[in-house]
């Protein structure tokens, strides 16, 4: 059996973990009668022909290492169908050609929201794949939690831990801005774990005065500084109202540099205090997964070369319910899992008196 992989999208924790779970258990079950290949930076691999063969030894002593061993790159869906300049053919053709000239017999796809449109486009057109839920955003429809999200939420957690001590010097207010343009997960996780006193997330449109109310309501009950946990992603209650287009028109005559910065001005002229921003950025998704995420890798590599072994093609794994389940792509695809503004988890939040912007 002809295996190809590839990663595909920005990059997380516990990429390395899950290809090792995969080719593991599939060297362990078929010793010689499975050759693994490697495509090279996700789809770009698989739509120029760049891929490799790879030997078990390529597999050790990669549980703890970060990023990709493959490489990845960001391939929009939406190109996938439209003739390329160079030629008549579409990035889907190229890939079909390729799939067919190395003879894969499946694909192992691990990736997050964008990757899983194409995985299925590819299954549409006769491709056997397999897919694995990666990243730090936790927003994939079908699992209850992504490989990379629990790493990435200790790291934003320890940037929001290290922060209260200089915040408390200094009587301070501070953002810290936090991943995820549409989904708020990480933020929320990490604001509670690391006690934020104020979270904004962007299923939840943030009002700069509540906000504002937030920070002086502590300073009145003796509290020396407040630390706001604020999603890349955030909009205000007037965005939200906008129409898709005036959205678009507003963000690109925005002048800020990110939207902590546009908060953190809105929040100096409501309260008179200076406001310092902390964006942790891309750290958030680098170094190695924490246990957490190792386990799942884990699992969820054992489980996608399980359903290869059955011939079990077109599901993605996931978690459900604490098992690792096989859920169809189709009901994966162009789904987004993003946190309910009246579920539980903000309803606790809420309950332990964080504010949750709004
Ligand atoms: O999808 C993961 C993620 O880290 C998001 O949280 C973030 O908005 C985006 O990727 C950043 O993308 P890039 O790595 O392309 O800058």
């Amino acid at each position: 059996m002809k295996i190809g992989m590839l990663t595909s999208g920005g990059d997380c924790q516990g990429l390395n973990a899950a290809l090792r779970g995969v080719a593991k258990t599939l060297y362990n079950e078929m010793g010689k009668g499975v050759t693994l290949y490697g495509i090279r930076d996700g789809y770009r691999g698989l739509i120029e022909g760049d891929y490799h063969e790879m030997k078990p030894d390529d597999f050790s002593d990669i549980l703890t290492l970060g990023g990709t061993i493959l490489g990845t790159s960001r391939q929009p869906f939406k190109q996938m169908q439209r003739p390329e300049e160079d030629s008549e053919q579409t990035k889907l053709d190229k890939m079909l050609k390729t799939v067919k000239k190395a003879g894969f017999d499946c694909l192992v796809i691990l990736g997050g929201n964008g990757t899983h449109k194409t995985a299925n486009l590819l299954r549409e057109n006769g491709v056997n794949v397999v897919t694995l839920p990666k990243t730090i955003d936790n927003d994939l429809w079908g699992t209850e939690l992504t490989f990379g999200f629990q790493s990435a939420v200790n790291i934003a957690s320890e940037v929001i831990d290290s922060i209260h001590s200089t915040a408390f010097s200094h009587s301070r207010v501070f953002i810290v801005e936090i991943m995820g343009h549409k989904a708020g997960w990480l933020t929320l996780h990490a604001g509670i774990a690391s006690g934020a006193d104020v979270i904004v997330i962007p299923e939840i449109p943030y009002s700069a005065k509540k906000i504002a109310q937030a920070i002086e309501k502590r300073a009145k009950d003796g509290k020396r500084f407040s630390i706001i946990a604020v999603a890349e992603g955030a909009v205000s209650r007037e965005e939200a109202a906008m129409s898709k287009k005036e959205f678009k028109a507003a963000r690109e005559a925005m002048t800020y540099p990110s939207i902590s910065y546009r908060i953190a001005d809105e929040l100096k002229e409501l309260t008179g205090q200076e406001i310092r921003v902390t964006i942790p950025g891309h750290y958030q998704r680098g170094g190695a997964p924490c246990p957490a995420d190792r386990v799942l890798t884990s699992r969820f590599g054992v489980a996608a070369a399980q359903l290869i072994l059955q011939k079990k093609f077109g599901y993605m794994v996931a978690l459900q319910d604490n098992h690792i389940v096989p859920v169809p792509l189709t009901e994966v695809a162009g789904k987004l899992k993003t946190v309910p503004p009246d579920g539980e988890l903000v309803k606790q939040a809420r309950a332990l008196g964080l504010s949750m912007g709004d």
